[in-house]
């Protein structure tokens, strides 16, 4: 399926363009306005205050997790709260050396370079961030041939951050020179709601707590997906109510949208039940199971199987996906009826068995 096409799912990995100006509003600034991730955020903040009171830029931070979850939000916060400017790339934008040397060697003392997909840096280029990361400088090469000589050009110290949806895509010299390495989770319900509120605060869209539950609920722990859902649903009660958010108005919109009460879309159903009803359950590698549904080998691992891992409806083994009794309970499925086909299968259903 094309870009386009992808562009009205409420579920993708990419950042769509009305995401873009939604985020920039919705976006929270500060540390102690970021909902969620506590964890992560007592760490930058240690991290943080420690780098300010010795008066140096934070060491490099790599943040790896689903898309959506609030990577770019956290080293724009980063940014603001060191007070430096915030420079943004992306792995796939960086195309040569001379792209990045550009890039570093324009960076002001302090600065942050947020690099996302950072797992997508060609070897070649990922090989100026070493030295660039750990000694604040690039060596380029002036000349060819045997008069070809190498000349060290120093950065100002600056921060790193590095976000990636696939943390083992990384190469170790790489995750190596981080400083800090920090997982995104799916957020809870307690925070989803948090987010949902404060989004209907800011556009100043009346909503009682059962639309807010509603929405948070069917939005798969991922604020981006909250948030472009948010803006459907408020649609559909300007349309087809008096433009007041409640339960029963969240829940029209989200079936009108085709996304289930866990925030399954029809893509995760399609995948789920390939793999159910063309492969008697699984093992079916992803690439086969790409084939199967035509969607992008990349978009179901990043995007479609984390969060059906997480519920617990998939997963993956070394012989590939198998779903489990979960997943086939979910597309209203009996496992019995398509009898597990082998020994994988068989075992998984026992162990659930003897965990019930
Ligand atoms: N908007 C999107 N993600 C958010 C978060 N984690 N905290 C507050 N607002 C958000």
């Amino acid at each position: 399926m094309s870009e386009d096409e992808q562009s009205g799912r409420m579920v993708s990995g990419k950042r769509q363009d009305e995401d873009s100006s939604v985020e920039l509003n919705l976006r929270p600034r500060r540390l102690s306005e970021y909902i969620g991730q506590s964890k992560v955020k007592e760490g930058l903040s240690i991290g943080i205050q420690a780098a300010q009171a010795r008066q140096e830029p934070l060491d490099h931070v790599l943040l790896y997790g689903p898309p959506g979850l609030g990577k770019t939000t956290l080293a724009s916060i980063i940014a603001v709260e060191m007070g430096v400017s915030l420079r943004i790339t992306s792995g796939p934008a960086i195309e040569r050396q001379g792209d990045l040397v550009s890039i570093l060697t324009n960076l002001k003392a302090g600065d942050v370079l947020f690099i996302d997909e950072i797992h997508r840096l060609n070897r070649t280029v990922e090989e100026v961030l070493y030295p660039a990361m750990e000694d604040f400088a690039v060596d380029i090469v002036l000349g060819k041939g045997p008069s070809a000589r190498s000349m060290r050009l120093n950065l100002p110290r600056f921060t790193l951050v590095g976000a990636t949806t696939r943390l083992a895509l990384l190469t170790s010299p790489l995750r190596d020179r981080f400083g800090s390495i920090h997982r995104l989770d799916f957020y809870d319900q307690a925070s989803m709601e948090k987010i949902v509120t404060r989004s209907a605060q800011i556009f100043e869209i009346p909503i009682d707590p059962e639309g807010v539950r509603e929405i948070s609920s069917r939005s798969r722990g991922t604020p981006r997906v909250a948030n472009r859902v948010f803006k459907r649903v408020r649609d559909y009660a300007e349309v087809r109510a008096d433009g007041q958010i409640t339960q029963d108005v969240a829940k029209q919109a989200l079936d009108q949208l085709e996304v289930d009460s866990l925030g399954l879309d029809d893509i995760d159903r399609r995948i789920l039940k390939a793999i159910i009803e063309m492969f008697d359950g699984g093992p079916v590698g992803v690439d086969t199971l790409a084939a199967a549904t035509s969607e992008e080998k990349d978009t179901i691992m990043d995007v479609y199987e984390p969060y059906l891992i997480q519920l617990g409806f998939l997963q993956r083994t070394p012989r590939g996906r198998i779903a489990t009794r979960r997943g086939y309970e979910h597309v209203g499925i009996t496992p019995s009826a398509t009898a597990p086909i082998n020994q994988q299968q068989q075992s998984l259903f026992q162990e659930e068995d003897s965990s019930r």
